[in-house]
């Protein structure tokens, strides 16, 4: 217990505007702040329990996974104060009997109510299924484990741009409206104006109905690879990480409509292996260093998952050819050409890391793959294949020869793509990887849905 005098003089303190708590974030709290300081923490109650002469509260602010222990004299205890409300909190650092810093209140006044007979969907101590929690997108911040979710989702953003600045590589923002369907896959999502004077003044100005507004059909991207290959034959390598869009008709656990991709591009890169290394070393250092800053988030999401063991071992890589040969020897393989997903799975089963399966045939793969050298069929391109997801990496060597790359070209549009081929060209490969999917393989989460805030799929877009 506090004396009355230093009561009454924190009291003033707090009153009077003039706290300079070093401490107002509660993961400075557990890190740095010591027994006998002042702080003040603005945050959610997770939970509440209800003593003789006191209560205790666990708060948490959304800055780390732990809560912060208050302990409330019950005359401080209003009604308000209930498993949910928002709280201002002042006081001083303590120990409790257990060892454990906690913080005596001085001052708690509740910002926000939450009355759970109201209709708020979530119990205190409660361990609600991510199926459950997804139909309350605009609430899920509030829980302990999606919470951690988008802590890790932003310390693997941060690791990213760490990652290529120290490698020197630019990062460039790639458009959003774009006039090229860069996998040629048909996937897009078309943009125009809503507006019909807008339209009807346009189409008075020479578009016709596909081409409003723009003058050219325009698409949200599928890829900013196009663009990244632009700017990659003039000022070297470049990476982008950025919303892009695909209109597939998939509900899996696997796709979204919008999802983030990271997406580099390496400047005179001939060989697929050198395209291989840099995916193996940004992944191995993705895993390793999240791990290193959000462990107990880690955990939050999954108290059974652990680092993965094949970050210090070498990825596998496998042939097109010699991966379906394997799958043919364990009896998986059927008539239709390419790799489905229970196979994807069964190879990086039967390989215990991830793998890299390349040389692909040229008609599963899109136009501006490069032919490879060794066998005009197949194209210098690259799956990589992991744990939960299967595919999480697609990239190849591009295409640097003008006239094959003319012939594959699939619409004059894109002649300023061909160009880049014309004028001091270079060779350069690339890849793509799903933040989503990363999130997956990290974490050990199912369902795609639950890696980002707000998920978009068919016949989802309620927010
Ligand atoms: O294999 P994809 O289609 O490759 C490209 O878009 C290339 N242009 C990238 C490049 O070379 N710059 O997509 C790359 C990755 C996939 O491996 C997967 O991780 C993710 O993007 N992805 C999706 N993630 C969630 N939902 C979807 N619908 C996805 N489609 C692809
Ligand atoms: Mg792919």
């Amino acid at each position: 217990m506090l004396c009355r005098r230093v009561c009454i003089k924190l009291k003033k303190y707090f009153i009077s505007g003039q706290n300079h708590s070093k401490y107002s974030v509660i993961s400075s709290v557990l890190e740095k702040a010591k027994i006998g300081e002042v702080a003040e923490i603005k945050g959610w109650v997770k939970s509440l329990r209800i003593q003789k002469d006191h209560i205790f509260a666990d708060v948490n602010d959304g800055s780390c996974a732990q809560k912060l222990q208050i302990l409330i004299p019950k005359h401080l205890k209003t009604d308000a104060l209930t498993y949910g409300s928002s709280v201002h909190i002042a006081g001083k650092l303590s120990k409790s009997p257990r060892g454990q810093l906690e913080l005596l209140a001085e001052n708690v006044t509740v910002l926000g109510k939450c009355v759970v007979l109201d209709g708020y969907p979530f119990n205190p101590r409660t361990a609600h299924p991510p199926e459950y929690v997804r139909q309350y997108l605009h609430l899920r911040s509030r829980t302990n484990y999606f919470s951690a979710i988008l802590r890790v989702r932003n310390a693997l953003t941060r690791h990213i741009h760490e990652y290529f600045a120290s490698k020197n590589y630019l990062h460039i923002n790639t458009p959003i409206l774009t006039s090229n369907d860069c996998e040629g896959a048909g996937e897009v999502f078309k943009v125009q104006p809503e507006n019909d004077e807008t339209i009807k003044v346009m189409m008075q100005e020479g578009c016709n109905r596909d081409t409003v507004y723009f003058g050219t059909k325009t698409y949200l991207t599928v890829s900013g690879q196009l663009h990244l290959e632009s700017i990659c034959r003039g000022m070297g390598n470049v990476y982008t990480l950025g919303p892009t869009f695909r209109a597939e008709n998939s509900r899996s656990r696997l796709h979204l409509s919008e999802f983030y991709m990271l997406e580099a591009e390496i400047a005179f890169c001939e060989s697929i292996l050198k395209l291989q290394d840099v995916i193996e070393d940004l992944l191995k250092y993705l895993f390793v260093e999240t791990w290193n800053t959000n462990e107990s988030d880690m955990f939050l999401i999954d108290k059974n998952n652990r680092a993965p063991k094949w970050t210090n071992k070498d990825f596998i890589t496998l042939t097109y050819d010699e991966a379906r040969n394997i799958l043919d020897k364990k009896g998986l393989i059927s008539t239709e050409e390419g790799i489905n997903k229970e196979q994807e799975l069964a190879l990086v089963d039967y390989c215990k890391v991830p793998v890299f399966v390349t040389q692909w045939p040229k008609d599963l793969k899109s136009f501006y793959m490069k032919e490879s050298p060794l066998d005009s069929t197949k194209v210098d391109a690259l799956d990589l294949l992991a744990p939960i997801t299967g595919e999480i990496v697609g990239g190849s060597l591009r295409e640097d020869n003008y006239d094959k790359l003319k012939r594959k070209l699939p619409s004059e549009q894109l002649n300023w793509y061909l160009e880049l081929r014309k004028f001091g060209n270079i060779p350069t490969g690339g890849f793509g990887l799903g933040l989503e999917r990363i999130m997956q393989v990290l974490c050990n989460i199912s369902n795609i849905k639950d890696t980002l805030p707000f998920p978009r799929w068919p016949h989802n877009c309620d927010m």
